[in-house]
């Protein structure tokens, strides 16, 4: 009877304490760990499945509203998110594409066969012009990614001249008869896509030597300054990167990182976007941490031939890739997108900026209805998914000043598996205003946390808001718009130097303070 007695009391001294245990986390509001570049919210977008085609263009004579052709309902979302850049036209479809089949009228124009994804007619009336016209409409900086497996340097040269020459030549002026008489600015310019698999399976070698080539055709002109991504690997794949930036490394800007995070780690059978259980909701976020360790290992191959990191890790293709979702068209890609998929964004979010000096580029793979997207559309129907949630709120963190940030997180773990609970980032705006994102996914359990933002001074949270729903697959449907939304957080409190954050289990919050 003593016994048991003494193991209760046990048992509640434990229970109490992990209740009232407090992580403590340290801010340091005076110090700078770099700048968070806005380029690491950008968004990608590809001729695959619905995802430009009714995702975004519908066309002037749709039923759909529409402005100039483009879904006004997308556009005024995506308009909202701020959006730093969006890469086009692939994706494995970049390296099938022939620029000049998307441009000039759009009755005349040929229809091709997207013959990487479903084998489906493309019909072109989405081509270059297009493309420039939305980067405009919602304020984003476009990305072209250039055709290097079934394409010539002379046919990306004559892209680059038609887009942003200045001066008079055959080529400018038919850009003139197609509605553009100055030129544009386009910094962003991927070369080649996947090299080493659907652009072109090249070996490392090979592709290093065609990078050369293609990257020294790709000219600056008109005082347009080009930014050369070179097509990086897969995951943990260094020897790749290693070869390209031995030989080719002085002529680029960046190289990029592809990473997508399956549930299940196996691509036969990657496990459903809804439904699934704790054990692959634990381990998506696993897979997802991943993220840091290739992120790490790429860049220390760089730190050998680029110590003084100016070749930046474009992750530029990155998210969940689940199995498709039941009744939809095979290699279309269209999965929904839960809570999980909002959480595995704002951990991969906080990796990007916290390697802000390797990782300055990045796009989430993709915008509609594709993957990991911010919007799903069916009809005139539109809804947003927890991961635009997520980019809204990390708004606050574009071209900010990174805060250190000390957090030794508690566990999470589920089966075999543990992870940290929590994650978060800290930074200062311009304004001096400092927003904290914190990410806590133990679905069960929720966490006190005690942050000391030192060097503070007086200040006040100025606003607050949570991202949650009753389950960790909660998801958004048309009919059920504001499941996962985003609502004001009353949990936080300031004094001094001090806040205290009470983060319920399975929640995203976003303070600012000011
Ligand atoms: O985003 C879908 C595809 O994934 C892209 O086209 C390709 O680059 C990657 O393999």
């Amino acid at each position: 009877m003593k016994r048991f007695l003494l193991s209760g009391i046990l048992i509640a001294i434990l229970t109490f304490n992990i209740a009232s245990a407090q992580t403590k986390i340290t801010v340091q509001t005076e110090e700078s760990a770099g700048v968070i570049d806005r380029h690491i919210f950008g968004q990608f977008s590809e001729h695959l499945g619905r995802g430009i085609y009714p995702g975004i263009w519908v066309g002037e004579d749709s039923d759909i509203p529409n402005t100039e052709g483009y879904r006004t309902d997308v556009l005024e979302a995506l308009q909202d998110l701020s959006i730093p850049n969006i890469r086009w036209p692939g994706g494995c479809y970049a390296d099938d594409y022939n620029w000049r089949d998307g441009i000039g009228p759009r009755d005349k124009r040929p229809v091709t066969l997207n013959v990487f994804w479903g084998q489906v007619p493309d019909e072109n009336s989405f081509g270059t012009h297009e493309f420039l016209r939305f980067t405009d409409l919602i304020n984003a900086e476009p990305y072209l990614s250039v055709n290097v497996g079934s394409s010539t340097p002379k046919e990306m040269s004559d892209w680059v001249e038609y887009l942003t020459y200045s001066g008079e030549t055959t080529l400018t002026k038919e850009r003139r008869a197609n509605g553009k008489d100055e030129p544009w600015k386009i910094k962003f310019w991927g070369i080649g896509n996947e090299s080493w698999g659907c652009g072109g399976n090249m070996t490392a070698e090979f592709y290093a030597d065609k990078y050369k080539q293609f990257a020294t055709y790709a000219r600056d002109l008109s005082g347009n300054e080009l930014y050369r991504v070179a097509s990086g690997k897969y995951n943990n794949e260094y020897a790749w990167t290693d070869t390209l930036m031995r030989k080719a490394g002085e002529l680029m800007d960046a190289i990029s990182l592809h990473y997508y995070t399956l549930p299940t780690d196996d691509w036969d059978d990657k496990g459903p976007s809804i439904g699934f259980g704790e054990d692959q909701y634990i381990s998506t976020l696993r897979n997802g941490l991943k993220m840091e360790d290739f992120v790490i290992g790429h860049s220390k191959v760089m730190d050998k031939y680029d110590p003084d990191k100016r070749v930046v890790l474009a992750v530029d293709e990155w998210g969940i890739w689940t199995n498709q979702l039941e009744g939809t068209t095979g290699g279309f890609l269209e999965q929904q997108n839960t809570l999980r998929d909002a959480f595995l964004a704002s951990t991969t979010l906080d990796i990007f900026a916290k390697h802000n000096d390797r990782v300055k580029l990045a796009n989430i793979a993709q915008t509609v209805n594709v993957l990991q997207a911010m919007i799903l559309t069916e009809g005139d129907k539109m809804v947003k998914t927890p991961t635009y949630y997520v980019f809204q709120m990390y708004k606050v963190h574009q071209d900010a000043t990174r805060l250190p940030l000390e957090l030794d997180s508690p566990d999470y773990s589920f089966g075999d598996i543990t992870i940290p609970a929590l994650s978060a980032t800290a930074s200062k705006a311009e304004d001096g205003s400092i927003s904290i994102t914190l990410t806590n996914v133990d679905p069960k359990r929720s966490h006190k946390l005690a942050l000391s933002l030192e060097g503070l001074g007086s200040a006040k949270i100025s606003s607050a808001q949570i991202l949650t729903a009753d389950k960790f697959n909660s998801y958004n449907t048309y009919e059920k718009p504001n499941t996962v939304v985003p609502k004001s957080f009353k949990g936080a409190s300031l004094k001094g130097e001090q806040l205290t954050v009470d983060l319920p289990a399975k929640s995203l919050v976003v303070l600012t303070i000011k």
